[in-house]
């Protein structure tokens, strides 16, 4: 078997054999396969695809490239969750200690921030003294002893996928379904849980921009779940705009905090209670999607869940004073406000209009805002700020005036700022009707009998 046949396969549209995968996934990993080989074959499939079979044989191949995490040693029925990436989207730290402080164990891996999306490691390093990297006996001994450790992503845990993953990351190949898929499901299948909940983002600031695209990526997943015998609930959620009122870490810790304390903003607690009231059900703590709802509605309302973030983040070292004060987070130098002036002058056709509706987002613009802010990395070993960030006053549908606040800017550096300010203007359209508004949760696809 040689390289270069299995791309000019590949190039030219012929599904490739399960020892032909296995055959380019160790040959990557393990350094025998040259970057611009593993390039040329991304791209093929980037525009010939795989077929439902070798996208299955590529996420096992990838979840065989390392070690498979043990989470026997955990009592319970063990939910995972994974989001396929997005702009404000800080759910993790919300149904995380929701589902712990309802006696559901969470042991989970997750990733960092990469391009215009964000990552749960990033945030949770906001927090002053929060360790993301503890020994696996450890983490096993946390989620025993308090039901939740959220940890970054060990380094032989599907080692295909992190070196695929960065390779793809800067040779346009991430948008593909498969690879996509494969991507997450090799490190879910590898991270030990019994079961899985998947929020698959579709919008503009989503990797699927159609629902369509949304729903192939969801049934491709829920299948690979299936043949590996999990339980697996995909959940296709808005991604149009920013999730929630803030983009930035340790802003969207603070934002984490205002909903655990029953004060978070409707979409992102419509998208987080969904989420949570389906890991519920995987979890097996009950069948009726009412009382999933109300359990998880009920470990808010009573302050069950903030306890248990205050809970996880002492155990992790972290300094669980801030989450009482969120005021003690360490700040930006400056504040940049932007008005409703601001966005109606950015373009000729609105610059006499006196009021206007938020029509839509280009949402990666925004997730780029804050990546030139500081906030998000331009290559794998970029250093981040953790203070930066986006506060939005307004959401797709209000009306601004010209006098309205519509977003304040977070930064440390005058000239980021000025280049920020100039992209978030004309990342929104706007119109004198108000606009159709899409949906928060669009459906779910399950193999949940
Ligand atoms: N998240 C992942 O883990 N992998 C992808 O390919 C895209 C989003």
């Amino acid at each position: 078997m040689n390289t270069y046949d299995l791309i000019m396969k590949k190039r030219n549209g012929y599904p490739l054999e399960k020892e032909e995968i296995i055959y380019l996934v160790n040959g990557f990993t393990n350094g025998d396969i040259p970057d611009y080989q593993m390039a040329a074959f991304l791209m093929a499939v980037y525009f010939q695809g795989m077929n439902d079979e070798e996208t299955t044989l590529l996420t096992i191949a990838m979840a065989d490239s390392g070690d498979r995490l043990d989470l026997s040693g955990i009592k319970g029925i063990k939910v995972d969750k994974h989001s396929t990436g997005g702009v404000g989207d800080k759910t993790s730290l919300i149904v995380g200690p929701i589902l712990a402080s309802l006696g559901v164990p969470i042991a989970k891996m997750s990733g960092r921030g990469l391009g215009h999306t964000g990552g749960t490691i990033d945030k949770l390093e906001g927090i002053p003294g929060f360790r993301t990297t503890i020994p696996e006996e450890d983490f096993i001994t946390q989620v025993n002893d308090i039901g939740l450790s959220i940890i970054g992503q060990t380094a032989n845990l599907a080692p295909a996928d992190k070196k695929i993953y960065a390779l793809r990351d800067v040779t346009a190949t991430v948008d593909n379904v498969s690879l996509i898929a494969s991507s997450i499901m090799s490190k879910k299948l590898a991270a030990g849980a019994d079961a899985i909940v998947l929020d698959v983002k579709v919008g503009t600031g989503a990797f699927m921009k159609t629902l369509e695209d949304a729903r192939k990526l969801a049934e491709t997943m829920v299948a690979i779940g299936s043949l590996a015998g999990k339980t697996t609930i995909a959940v296709i959620t808005d991604m149009n705009e920013p999730l929630g009122n803030m983009v930035g870490n340790i802003s969207e810790v603070q934002e984490a905090i205002s909903c655990l304390r029953g004060e978070g903003e409707k979409r992102l607690m419509e998208v987080s209670e969904t989420l949570a009231g389906y890991m519920v059900l995987a979890a097996g703590i009950t069948s009726d999607p009412k009382e999933a709802k109300h359990m998880v509605d009920d470990a808010i309302t009573s302050g069950k869940a903030f306890e248990k973030m205050k809970e996880f983040v002492s155990a992790q070292g972290g300094d669980a004073e801030v989450l009482e004060h969120p005021e003690l987070f360490p700040k930006a130098k400056y504040v940049c406000t932007i008005t409703g002036k601001d966005l109606l002058h950015a373009r000729n056709q609105t610059a006499n209009w006196r009021e206007a509706y938020l029509e839509s987002c280009d949402n990666q613009e925004i997730g780029m805002v804050s990546l030139i802010l500081g906030g998000g990395r331009q290559t794998k070993d970029s250093v981040i700020d953790l203070t930066v960030g986006i506060h939005l006053y307004k959401h797709l549908g209000d009306r601004i005036l010209e006098d309205d606040k519509v977003a304040e800017l977070y930064g440390n550096d005058d000239k980021k700022i000025d280049e920020a300010r100039r992209r978030f203007v004309y990342a929104y359209t706007l119109s004198q009707e108000p606009p159709a508004l899409s949906p928060v949760v669009y459906e779910v696809i399950t193999n949940k009998k």
